[in-house]
């Protein structure tokens, strides 16, 4: 689809066409940024590049979700606000010139259907997407965890938005029936079997993010608070990572009651992650669902960043026969939530949560069934 609209637009073949996948978090929600741990995996929805080289130093890029063309110069690379949506290519290809990677310029074309503003990671799948076309374009064969911070510098330096490092990474490096564990420390990571008789179940509330940006930033203030007030009391804690629950009970007088709630739900998300992947590599799909299910109301009551569409989501998916866990996904305030069930009783799942979603709230939910898919790394 993007090749030929390539060859339409610009009248000749691309050279290159690459694929970078959106996510889903299966558990390890807000814990990135806090040097904890996450269960991501890429979905089979993405965001394809096709383009090819020019001789002179002009990009010109045209995206087909916006059906709308800009184009700018390697040598003048600055944030366009009319062309907004073109801010994370801009973002990437000036962090890689000012790494000393020489580009030339190039026609792109871009589009897929990865929903924006839904939680899934668009603009991840724009930056590694980008990344990724200007690495094999040129033949510039990036390391790919410097593939992922960059596209990760893109979102936070460029663009502003002060993401953590999951959803950059898990497009770039997710595998086909796969999640990824991935420890945000250090960046070490495995790939984890999905079993093929479950489904990854993503309804997506309809509910943009409103309060996302704002909210997302009021937590990381609070986490490095959190932080520096435990380690007040003479405990060794460089990041939420380092904390034991017992070091709450130690610090539960220092800390404020909003400050060691949203410490708690950081101090068990991790201690959810590590369980979770032991469970999913013994095969124990109903104790992986229990702790989709607790993440949720921690994420609802301790961390607070649920929202009304998204609890109701998720506890009518519980009620459902063959859910295993449900839970939100992503930043919250809006967007998706992720099921896991069992595969004969995926398609009976989705209808139902729509239809108590609708009979809730009188609102439409869109439900994907998704197959754990390759990064745009992979291969
Ligand atoms: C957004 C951010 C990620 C992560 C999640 C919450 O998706 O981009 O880095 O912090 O929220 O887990």
């Amino acid at each position: 689809m993007t090749e030929q609209s390539f060859q339409k637009i610009f009248g000749a073949p691309a050279e290159v066409v690459v694929r970078a996948p959106g996510r889903v978090n299966l558990i390890g929600e807000h814990t990135d940024y806090n040097d904890g741990f996450v269960l991501p995996a890429a979905i089979d929805r993405a965001i394809t590049f096709a383009g090819r080289r020019r001789s002179d130093r002009t990009v010109r890029v045209h995206s087909l979700d916006f059906q709308a063309s800009t184009e700018f110069s390697l040598d003048d690379l600055q944030k366009d606000k009319e062309h907004s949506w073109s801010n994370y290519l801009r973002g990437v290809t000036k962090f890689l010139e000012e790494d000393g990677h020489r580009l030339t310029g190039a026609d792109v074309v871009f589009g897929g259907d990865v929903p924006r503003e839904a939680g899934l990671s668009s603009s991840a799948a724009v930056e590694v997407g980008t990344t990724a076309f200007w690495d094999r374009l040129l033949g510039l064969k990036l390391d790919p965890v410097y593939v992922v911070r960059l596209s990760r510098r893109a979102e936070n330096e460029f663009v502003g938005v002060p993401c953590g490092i999951m959803d950059q990474f898990i497009s770039a490096l997710g595998r086909r029936d796969h999640a990824l564990f991935l420890d945000c420390r250090d960046l070490s990571y495995r790939h984890v079997p999905l079993r093929s008789d479950v489904k990854i179940l993503v309804c997506n509330s309809g509910v943009k993010r409103a309060l996302a940006q704002s909210e997302y930033e009021v937590r990381l203030k609070q986490c490095r608070q959190a932080v520096a007030q435990i380690a007040s009391t003479g405990l060794a804690v460089g990041s939420l990572r380092d904390v034991e629950p017992a070091d709450l009970e130690t610090a539960h007088d220092t800390l404020s009651e909003i400050l060691l709630r949203r410490a708690r739900h950081v101090v068990s998300e991790n201690a959810r992650v590590l369980e979770a992947v032991r469970v999913l590599e013994e095969g124990d799909l109903d104790r992986f669902g229990e702790l989709m299910n607790a993440s949720h109301e921690s994420l609802r009551d301790d961390y607070e960043v649920s929202s009304k569409e998204l609890d109701v989501l998720v506890e009518t998916a519980w009620k459902q026969p063959g859910v295993l866990g449900a839970r939100m996904t992503g930043a919250g305030f809006g967007g998706c939530t992720v099921n896991l069930v069992r595969a004969e009783a995926a398609e009976a799942a989705a209808e139902a949560i729509k239809k108590g979603y609708q009979e809730a709230l009188g609102l439409k939910a869109e439900v994907y069934i998704c197959q754990a898919s390759d990064g745009a790394l992979a291969g």
